[in-house]
């Protein structure tokens, strides 16, 4: 069974709507890690729409399990990384314009920025993952550049319009898995996964985690909606 890396991004965002101070993001960690989360997982992005420095700095300390912080390979987040010390980083694309995490880190075309980015990260104690595509040479270039673990990105098969589409899809993250894991590097997948289309993925031997965020934090408004009316209703009477 993969273990769970919760993504907590999206309580963030439902805070930055009205610059609060709610919902938390460092409540809904403690939270997630109760519910049994095998680690917490946020993406302190160079436009700072969700997570912010203090979330950060906040979670490295609250957080028992393992704290995975996505990131850009800029020189000002590199920083912040090496002063937080998560205990894995991933290491993503990050555009202004997508509204999330669109695809995978092309390591080939960067190769130089990347590798400089694993180095300094990994000298500071830092597991170091890739966030790539389904691709067999973005794989191979990961092991090169020194990668610790791979993220195989899920978004296509999750999007996927049809069952032949998504079984292509997942065709690809399998034999990607499948080249990681020969290669000795530790094997994440992620992004897009839901309460249906995750148990494919789950199945898979060679995954030791997986990261789900959107779908988790939605269901978890929609499933608290009826107590937080029911507790408001009781202040009223
Ligand atoms: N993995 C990576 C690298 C991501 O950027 C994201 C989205 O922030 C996720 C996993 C989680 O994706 P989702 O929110 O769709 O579950």
């Amino acid at each position: 069974m993969p273990k769970l890396g919760v993504n907590i991004d999206h309580v963030a965002t439902v805070r930055q709507a009205r610059r609060g101070a709610d919902p938390d993001p460092v409540h809904a960690a403690v939270l997630a890690e109760l519910g049994g989360a095998d680690g917490i997982t946020i993406h302190l992005r160079e436009d700072r729409r969700h997570i912010q420095d203090r979330d950060v700095r906040l979670l490295r300390e609250m957080v028992k399990v393992p704290l995975n912080l996505e990131m850009a390979a800029s020189d000002e987040i590199i920083e912040i990384a090496m002063q937080v010390r998560p205990e894995m980083a991933t290491l993503v694309p990050e555009k202004r314009e997508e509204l999330t995490t669109e695809g995978g880190l092309d390591v080939k075309s960067n190769r130089a920025r990347v590798s400089d980015a694993v180095r300094k990260l990994k000298d500071t104690g830092i597991f170091i993952s890739l966030f790539v595509d389904p691709d067999l040479d973005q794989v191979k270039e990961s092991k090169k550049v020194g990668a610790d673990a791979i993220e195989i990105h899920t978004g296509r098969y999750a999007d996927a319009r049809t069952y032949e589409e998504s079984q292509r899809e997942f065709e690809k993250i399998f034999e990607s898995c499948r080249l990681a894991h020969k290669l000795g590097l530790t094997v994440n997948a992620g992004h897009g996964l839901n309460y249906h289309n995750v148990r494919q993925i789950a199945k898979i031997k060679e995954i030791y985690e997986l990261n789900i965020g959107h779908s988790i934090i939605s269901r978890a408004v929609l499933v608290g909606i009826e107590r937080a009316v029911r507790e408001m209703k009781g202040l009223l009477a």
